[in-house]
């Protein structure tokens, strides 16, 4: 026999500030393999067409869909409900903007830790549009390409217990950018510029190492060791450039 679903789901609207935030209660009937998607798309067009959520590919693939499901971030459209209990709970992602009920803007979040991490190649080699394709080890691309599977869902930021309360830290994901550009031959970054970046509170320094980023992240993307990768590395950095200092004061 089919369930019946009980939805409780946050509402505010940032436009309307003078309606206060409440959690509005929704039923349905569950169907055959309903996810998340199907769900709410159902409670708009049948219950409240003023509802508000993103969706954009329903695969997994643009990471518009992320929210809070019964206390656990995670991409509604890859949530079955018969995977839940019969009461659900949906919360917008903090640590973002809320745009209105579910949906939040992890795009301004993103492009600013862009620009911080400085998230390009960096190379003094002229651009010869003539020159042959360089080739970089298979292995190495492979490693590079396994930490570009991020599809900026957000997830794992709103289950960080720094990100939550510093909104200048980078985030796993912000820290995993910056692992990428470490692996690139291409990028001529030295040790000392990544330490710039990431060797402070906003970066490497202010993770607790508690995990919570990489238990959430749907792309299963290797985060414990990228966040352990660079805390050794910019430890070593850090104390590199004390016994410079220490060497110098001595002389
Ligand atoms: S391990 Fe670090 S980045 Fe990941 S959730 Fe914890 S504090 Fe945040
Ligand atoms: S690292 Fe994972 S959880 Fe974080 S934004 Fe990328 S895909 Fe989402
Ligand atoms: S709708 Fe694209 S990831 Fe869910």
């Amino acid at each position: 026999m089919s369930r019946i679903l009980t939805f409780n789901i946050f509402r505010y609207n940032p436009q309307d500030p003078g309606t206060p935030p409440r959690m509005d209660r929704f039923m349905l009937d569950e169907t055959d393999r309903m996810t998340l998607f199907i769900a709410l798309n159902r409670i708009r067009e049948e219950q409240d067409p003023s509802l508000m959520f993103d969706f954009c590919c329903r695969a997994g693939i643009c990471g518009a869909c992320g929210m809070v499901i019964n206390g656990r971030p995670g991409l509604a459209c890859h949530t079955k409900t018969k995977d839940l209990p019969e009461t659900i709970t949906l919360m917008p992602l903090p640590a973002f903007k809320l745009v209105g009920d579910l949906s939040v803007d992890t795009g301004t979040w993103f492009r600013e830790m862009y620009q911080k991490v400085e998230s390009w190649v960096h190379t003094s080699k002229e651009f010869d549009p003539a020159a042959l394709e360089e080739r970089m080890d298979n292995g190495l691309a492979e490693e590079i390409y396994e930490l570009e599977r991020c599809i900026e869902c957000g997830c794992c930021v709103a289950a960080c217990g720094t990100a939550l309360i510093r909104p200048d830290f980078l985030g796993a994901v912000g820290l995993n950018r910056i692992a990428r550009f470490i692996l690139d031959p291409r990028d001529e970054r030295t040790d000392k510029e990544y330490f710039e970046i990431v060797g402070n509170d906003q970066g490497i320094f202010g993770c607790m190492g508690l995990l919570g980023c990489e238990d959430v992240c749907p792309k299963g993307l290797p985060l414990q060791d990228q966040l352990g990768m660079l805390r050794r590395k910019m430890a070593f950095t850090a104390l590199k450039s004390l016994v410079g200092k220490h060497k110098h004061a001595h002389k």
